[in-house]
């Protein structure tokens, strides 16, 4: 594991990176691509008879994903406003469905989650690494999954990261303390080495990532690089120690792995059995 100074102070401006996604680039396809990216990782043709605690939702896309795909009750929450403002939007355009709540709320604040109880599917895209205490975060949210329920997270994984954890860093760290026209000048420092490796001729490719990034998750490349080069606080995970470290404090099994460009995602299942009704 590699870790960052774990300073909150200086967070990044997430909320604010997710609204202009969604002002700009919501759209029906989006919204779709996230729903069949979410039931096809669980392996899951819908999401009746479950419910959806999604943990740092952003924009909010993939918790109305789980409304479209059925989810019975759905609580999303986030840190930043912003972030909680535009996931409303989002419920405001599902209709305002009574099932799905929307909230501001620590994943760090565990009298916050206790109240909240225990949840058939616990998802954290890309959020627990983003709390300035990374281990504490997963086992908050490890906690709130119930008894043979799922757990859906993806982390910045440390097994794939290139030059290195601490090369990101320092260039967040630098993004972090610039004003807009340097982040705009890094962004394209950002696409031009790494996506373009310094060679004009693979832009038909950079056109393919940018087509792909949409595919994906339905998610927009830019607000991704923003995302990237900005997401402060920010820690890395070892893959096999997120496994060993699940397995061991609270016995979920691991039930596929996904390992990306820099998020690793991790399905696990709670292997504690549900308790019967003793009536
Ligand atoms: C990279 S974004 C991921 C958003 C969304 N899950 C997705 O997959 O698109 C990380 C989100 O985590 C939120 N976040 C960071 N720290 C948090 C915390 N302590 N509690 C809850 N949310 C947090 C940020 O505000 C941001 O919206």
């Amino acid at each position: 594991m590699t870790s960052a100074d774990n300073s909150a102070s200086n967070r990044y401006e997430f909320g604010a990176n997710w609204a202009s996604f969604i002002d700009r680039h919501y759209s029906i396809e989006r919204r779709r691509v996230a729903g069949d990216k979410l039931l096809s990782f669980l392996g899951k043709e819908s999401l009746e008879g479950m419910d959806f605690l999604d943990i740092g939702s952003g924009s909010g896309l993939h918790s109305l994903a789980a409304f479209d795909a059925k989810a019975e009750r759905i609580h999303s929450f986030d840190f930043d406003p912003l972030s909680v403002r535009t996931t409303g939007k989002l419920r405001h355009l599902a209709g305002e469905p009574p099932n799905w709540t929307v909230e501001r709320g620590d994943v760090l604040d565990v009298d916050y989650l206790e109240k909240l109880g225990t949840w058939s599917l616990v998802y954290s895209w890309g959020v627990l690494h983003h709390t300035g205490a990374m281990w504490q975060a997963i086992e908050n949210a490890a906690h709130r999954v119930a008894p043979g329920g799922l757990f859906f997270i993806a982390l910045y994984s440390s097994n794939v990261v290139k030059p290195s954890a601490q090369f990101w860093l320092d260039v967040k760290r630098r993004y972090n303390a610039a004003g807009p026209s340097k982040r705009r000048w890094m962004e394209y420092w950002y696409i031009w080495r790494f996506r373009l490796g310094r060679n004009p001729f693979r832009l038909p490719s950079l056109v393919k990532q940018v087509y792909e990034k949409k595919k994906g998750r339905g998610m927009s490349y830019m607000t991704d690089v923003r995302d990237w080069l900005g997401g402060w606080p920010m820690e890395f995970a070892e893959d096999q120690a997120v496994v060993d470290f699940l397995k061991e404090r609270f016995d979920f099994e691991l039930v596929r792995m996904s390992t990306g460009e820099a998020c690793t995602e991790f399905l696990f299942r709670n292997a504690n059995k549900p308790q019967s009704n003793p009536n």
